[in-house]
């Protein structure tokens, strides 16, 4: 079967989170088991800055309401597969990939609608023989949309089937109605049955509505988005597809995340052998200029948002530091939480540092020096960050919910708490200092944890039985 991956975010090009992990990581797995897969994304800026061999693939134009854009498709092939890039300069040659120091960019309707569009008249142009178009969250949403109504009758395009993967429902691309006529959408299609959106039009909604398979990226987190705490205004759409949404929970990258080959970090360790995660630890405290002391050292690498309960982490701080544990924390995202941490650092300099930005190195550092990495989240649809710390011994203190909630052994692989408020938080830690003042206890757990089988093959082998389904669907 020929898969092409439409995503906004692949690794190593470009991610700003988990997103581009697993669009990056699925690739050779799925190739593995015997698919032809390719994976197509918008040429940003510092994906083009990053001068990799591209050769021009193809060449159109794609109307934008009154305007008539230019697109370029790239293609590369190189030994992780196989990658086309939407140039179009206007809309991608940008610093960020959704928006600025201003907030988001006020044309992310056009942006990835155009996107959308390029996806699928680079395959019409390309007579790519693609069988089913696997789109990521609603940047790639409209694709499932154009194929059933703009392009219905394209016959290049007549045989693809869409798998469209909700990675966070929070994000769901809603836009003013005017943007119907830029993103080329018939006004009939403007209603609360397909994408309309309490007057807005809703990309995220028009992918539910139009794709011929929903998958989510956790078990737990598939039942959660058809309730109304955590459907954000989509659940019931979602339970009207519920036959057909499933969850298949993420794999990680083995190569990238493996603390026996890790070239990002100070030292290398397995189970066996931990005497490398000792010397990450102290380089860890050194680099961050906290001193030994007798408590665990937690960690913390996550975008600084509501979502991730990082509020909850700040309100908790105290507590924290009254159990004598120290706190290395990595993460960009809201003012607000940003300015709070770096105070947090300020107060208590001997047990909270804290870095913004975005660092792929010190992530690395955190993860492998770290004792125990917090994800106190109010939903995470799977979340990496906690299986990335299990198999670097790790262990993760996390909120149960979503894919945190199927990948953490409450006391066996990790800590997991109920409440998405301090109480929990606070107690999940104390849990985890009792636990390590016990070598023996703790020793075991990091056992298991690095033990865990987290590769990417299992979630290979179960979208590869989902694209097979797909194929059978009979066009509606
Ligand atoms: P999400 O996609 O919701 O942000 P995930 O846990 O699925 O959460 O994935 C987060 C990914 O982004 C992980 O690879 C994590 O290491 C990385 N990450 C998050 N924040 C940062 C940061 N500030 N610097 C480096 N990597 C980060
Ligand atoms: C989203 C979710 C995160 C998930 C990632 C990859 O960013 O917030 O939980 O792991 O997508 O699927």
């Amino acid at each position: 079967m020929f898969i092409l991956h439409a995503s906004s975010e692949i690794a190593p090009f470009a991610k700003t989170g988990g997103l581009g992990d697993v669009v990056g990581g699925i690739a050779r797995p799925l190739e593995k088991l015997g698919h032809h897969v390719a994976a197509i994304m918008p040429l940003y800026r510092r994906v083009r800055d990053a001068r990799r061999a591209m050769k021009v693939a193809c060449e159109f134009n794609v109307k934008c309401g009154e305007t008539t854009r230019r697109v370029r498709v790239w293609r590369t092939d190189i030994p992780d597969g196989e990658f086309f890039f939407v140039e179009q300069n206007e809309l991608f040659d940008r610093e960020g990939l959704y928006g600025g120091g201003m907030g988001d960019y006020p044309d992310n309707a056009e942006r990835f609608s155009l996107f959308s569009r390029a996806t699928l008249q680079a395959i019409t142009t390309l007579k790519l023989p693609v069988d089913v178009i696997h789109a990521h969250d609603w940047q790639a949403a409209l694709i499932p949309v154009y194929l059933k109504t703009t392009h219905a009758q394209n016959p290049a395009l007549s045989r693809i089937r869409t798998l469209f993967t909700i990675h966070n429902l929070a994000y769901q691309g809603v836009f003013p109605s005017h943007f119907m006529h830029v993103a080329a959408l018939d006004w009939s299609l403007f209603n609360w049955k397909k994408l309309e959106f309490w007057g807005s039009i809703n990309f995220m909604k028009g992918g539910l509505v139009f794709a011929d398979r929903i998958t989510t990226v956790s078990p737990q987190y598939a039942r959660e988005i058809q309730s109304r705490e955590l459907g954000s205004g989509l659940e019931g759409v979602l339970k009207d597809r519920g036959a057909d949404v499933s969850g298949i929970l993420n794999g990680v990258d083995t190569e990238e995340w493996n603390p026996a080959k890790d070239k990002l970090i100070p030292a290398r360790f397995t189970a066996a052998d931990l005497k490398g995660k000792a010397a990450c630890r102290a380089h860890l405290r050194r680099r961050r200029g906290l001193p030994e002391s007798p408590a665990p050292l937690f960690g913390v690498v996550s975008r600084l948002v509501a979502q991730k309960g990082i509020d909850i982490l700040v309100e908790s701080l105290a507590e924290i530091v009254s159990m004598e544990a120290q706190v290395v924390i990595l993460g960009q995202g809201d003012d607000a939480l940003q300015r709070t941490l770096v105070a947090a650092a300020q107060r208590w300099p001997r047990q909270v540092a804290v870095q913004i930005g975005f660092d792929d190195r010190l992530a690395h550092e955190i993860t492998a020096g770290a004792d125990a990495l917090l994800m106190p989240s109010r939903w995470e649809p799977c979340g990496l960050s906690q299986m990335y710390a299990q198999l670097y011994g790790t262990l993760p203190v996390v909120r149960r919910t979503g894919g945190l909630a199927d990948s953490v052994v409450d006391g066996a692989t990790g800590f997991v708490f109920e409440e998405a408020a301090m109480a929990g938080l606070v107690r999940g830690v104390r849990r985890a200092i009792e636990a390590w003042r016990s070598p023996a206890t703790w020793g075991a757990m990091v056992q298991a944890a690095m033990k865990l089988d987290w590769s990417w093959e299992r979630s290979a082998k179960e979208y590869a039985a989902l694209y097979e389904k797909v194929v059978g669907v009979t066009r509606s």
